[in-house]
């Protein structure tokens, strides 16, 4: 039976992943801080798989814990999503961002190295692409990020080019996701930001929960056919099953890819509100604002390589992705506390 190192796998989408794994047969070891997460969600992976993933509450630069975490876990391979992704923060405090998704990544690759843990998945972004002068982004659309948080996703996706050509026998797959959204079907696992949210999804169901009095809609006046922003929301689940399917690719035949992970498909922020009231049959109240500094109007994935090459696709609609975040807003008002 397979052993895998989930680094922030109590965060928002390790989790989810976490249970997949479990439900897969597969033995998880979590490392996690739990700086941007809860540890009651250990709990909910219990309920959710009856069975416990091995947990360490540590950081991925503290060269200690990793050495002793690989020592008491034989692993076969590393599910590295431990990372802060706060765009604003990140521009204010770029070497809070450096320190712990760069460094902190180097750290973890040596240690791997060490030990000849040579399977990797990285969690990067669609952040990675910038501003590209195009809408739809395949793979080989060029990399140009416009924010701190972007450049150390691109920053680490380099290191791990290097890695590979230096050592042929690494498996590296990474993996550009777009926007994650959604919960687990039950209700019990889903995002629980600290703070105020950045993000429009978790926004929305704060506002139909009644915990903020209406969402803000940052801008109606862009080249799209409402006005607001289009994005490509993918359901973390459809997202958690990308990480399976590319698990489940690798090997030496098959041993560095780069896949986009989303669905194809961009909503606007107005269709997005329209299908969560729906959903949840909710009114949300808005107000529209100017628009969000950096803020692109529309991009997109290319889908279409994840597919060939991973025989993965999403198939979780604008529709379910609301209603999940709901079931999961409206059984836990105030997220895992
Ligand atoms: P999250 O904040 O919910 O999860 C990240 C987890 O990593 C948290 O549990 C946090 O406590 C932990 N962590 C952070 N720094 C750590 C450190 N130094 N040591 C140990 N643990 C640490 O975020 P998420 O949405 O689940 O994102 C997971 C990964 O996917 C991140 O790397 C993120 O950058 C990337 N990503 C997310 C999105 C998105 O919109 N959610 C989009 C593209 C890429
Ligand atoms: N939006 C609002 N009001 C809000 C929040 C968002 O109108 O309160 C709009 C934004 O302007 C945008 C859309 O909703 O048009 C989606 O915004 P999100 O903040 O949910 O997502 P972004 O596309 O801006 O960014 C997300 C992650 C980044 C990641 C990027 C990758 O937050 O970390 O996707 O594609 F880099």
């Amino acid at each position: 039976m397979k052993t895998i190192l989930v680094t922030g796998g109590t965060g928002y989408i390790g989790s989810h992943t976490v249970v997949q794994l479990l439900n897969a047969g597969i033995n998880v070891v979590i490392l996690d801080n739990l700086c941007n997460s809860n540890k009651a969600v250990i709990q909910r992976i219990e309920n959710l798989t009856n069975k416990s993933p091995y947990f360490v509450e540590g950081d991925i630069r503290d060269r200690t814990t990793l050495r002793h975490l690989f020592e008491q876990y034989s692993c076969d391979a590393v599910i590295h999503f431990a990372g802060l992704k706060a765009v604003g923060e990140s521009e204010e405090n770029p070497l809070k961002y450096f320190d712990n998704n760069v460094s902190g990544s180097v750290t973890l690759f040596e240690e791997m190295l060490r030990v000849n843990v040579n399977t990797l998945i990285f969690s990067s972004s669609a952040t990675v692409y910038g501003n590209p002068g195009v809408v739809c982004y395949s793979e080989s659309t060029p990399l140009q990020p416009i924010n701190v948080y972007g450049q150390t996703k691109l920053m680490v996706e380099d290191i791990l080019r290097s890695l590979k050509k230096s050592k042929p026998d690494f498996q590296i797959a990474l993996l550009r996701y777009f926007n994650p959204v959604g919960a687990h079907e039950s209700g019990q696992m889903g995002e629980d930001p600290f703070g105020t949210p950045n993000n429009l999804m978790p926004f929305i169901s704060q506002v139909a929960i009644g915990t903020r009095p209406q969402l803000m809609v940052y801008g109606n006046n862009y080249p799209t056919p409402d006005g607001t922003g289009l994005r490509d929301y993918i359901h973390v689940e459809d997202l958690a099953a990308g990480h399976l399917a590319a698990l489940n690719h690798l090997g030496p035949d098959n041993s560095f890819i780069t896949v986009n992970l989303g669905t194809g498909r961009p909503y606007s922020v107005l269709e997005v509100i329209k299908s969560f009231e729906k959903a949840s049959g909710k009114t949300i109240p808005y107000e529209v604002v100017g628009p969000r500094s950096g803020d692109l109007a529309e991009y997109y994935a290319d889908p279409s390589f994840a597919k060939t090459v991973l025989g993965w696709e999403a198939k979780l609609g604008i529709d379910r992705m609301c209603a999940d975040s709901w079931r999961w807003q409206k059984n836990n008002p105030k997220g895992y506390l």
